[in-house]
């Protein structure tokens, strides 16, 4: 019996393919690069939600209602806003959707999408000892979660992140989306269905992935020798973050896109000596992989530099799953949305292999 669920398709979908051998991703008939740098991230979010909700609004409007969602979350969650920062901050994201209503609605799903963008850089700040930026509700998404970040967002760095957001905005049936559709196929609101999905996220093989991945850049330059490094790895029986994926066995399309705009902010942002040393590192554990690991084809995915690009926008380490939900939650309510819809109870079996009771004449 595979454990993994490996290769069981358990949903039908309209929303992505992931196609694992070709290295594509299909995100509701578009092609992941039509997508990432092209399209916003709100009119991402109306792409995905677009047949789950009744009267969806166009583009501006959605993308207005996102705004208005940013300013409405802050002004509910100020209350307890001082209480937050005693968690860390994916804890304290977390704690922040489960004061929000447990609904169906697109008012529901737009608070959902708005609190990570909101809490995220208001918790940074806070645990820095700085006042929040409150959220301006005619900003783009991804401009304004780094002016509340930081006070200011520059165009460059608003485009890179918007990128990311689109790039990572859904992903087939991932660990933390399953989790997600498991929820909400009991009919249960989006609210606890986006809850589960946090949870699926947080772990470091999956969501949680980039924040290791700085901590290995930054000692594989202390180390000075990255191949030894990387081996010595290995050899303790440790996974090297950012490499591998359940699906591809080709390099993850995201990590290219990812990579081209990290490469893009080199100039202007000093991001260049940082990717240059990246991609030494990057060769040497592909290197490293392929001779430890000959049975299997591990190769770079999102993760790699999902942690140079949040970086470089001005995110710490720690932050860097708290962005990723930041865009995925909108593929999470999708998701939800397309397994509610289908009325059908996710409940599979399990093998019992555990003692026989004992059975007294
Ligand atoms: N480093 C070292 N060895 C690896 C790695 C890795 N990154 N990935 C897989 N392997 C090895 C395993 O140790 C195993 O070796 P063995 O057969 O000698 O025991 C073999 O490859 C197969 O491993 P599985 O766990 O069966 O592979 P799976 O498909 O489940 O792995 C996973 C997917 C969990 C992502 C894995 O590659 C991993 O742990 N990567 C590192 C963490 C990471 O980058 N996570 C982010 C993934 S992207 C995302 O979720 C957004």
């Amino acid at each position: 019996m595979a454990n993994g669920l490996d290769d069981v398709v358990a949903a039908e979908t309209v929303l992505s393919d992931v196609d694992g051998a070709g290295g594509h991703l299909t995100i509701r008939g578009h092609s992941l690069t039509e997508l990432a740098g092209h399209w916003r991230y709100g009119q991402v979010v109306r792409l995905l939600f677009d047949g789950f909700f009744d009267e969806l609004p166009g583009d501006d409007e959605l993308e207005k209602a996102i705004g208005n969602a940013r300013v409405e979350v802050c002004e509910r969650l100020q209350p307890m806003l001082g209480e937050l920062p005693a968690l860390d901050v994916y804890s304290g994201m977390r704690t922040g959707i489960a004061l929000l209503p447990d609904g169906d609605s697109l008012a529901d799903a737009l608070r959902l999408i708005a609190v990570p963008a909101v809490l995220t850089p208001a918790l940074l700040r806070l645990g820095r000892g700085e006042k929040p930026v409150p959220p301006d509700a005619r900003a783009d998404h991804a401009n304004d979660m780094l002016r509340m970040l930081s006070g200011t967002a520059s165009p460059a760095l608003a485009k890179a992140l918007d990128t990311y957001l689109v790039t990572v905005c859904d992903h087939g049936l991932n660990a933390s989306t399953f989790a997600t559709r498991v929820v909400a196929s009991t009919q249960a609101g989006l609210t606890s269905a986006i809850l589960a999905g946090l949870g699926a996220l947080k772990g470091p093989l999956h969501g949680g992935a980039p924040g290791p991945v700085i901590q290995m850049l930054d000692a594989i330059e202390a180390s000075g020798d990255a191949a030894a490094w990387l081996r010595n790895e290995i050899a303790r029986g440790e996974r090297i973050m950012g490499f591998g994926h359940r699906i591809y066995r080709v390099r993850d399309p995201r990590a290219d896109v990812l990579k081209a705009v990290v490469r893009r902010l080199g100039t202007r942002y000093e991001t260049g000596s940082r990717l240059a040393f990246a991609e030494t590192v990057e060769q040497a554990a592909l290197d490293v992989l392929r001779v430890a690991k000959p049975q299997r084809s591990i190769q770079t995915n999102v993760e790699f530099y999902t942690a140079l690009l949040l970086e470089a926008a001005g995110f710490p380490k720690e932050a860097f799953s708290n962005v990723f939900a930041a865009g995925r939650v909108a593929g999470w309510i999708a998701h939800a949305r397309e397994q509610q819809a289908t009325g059908r109870l996710i409940r599979p079996q399990s093998r019992y292999v555990g003692p026989a009771p004992d059975l007294v004449a």
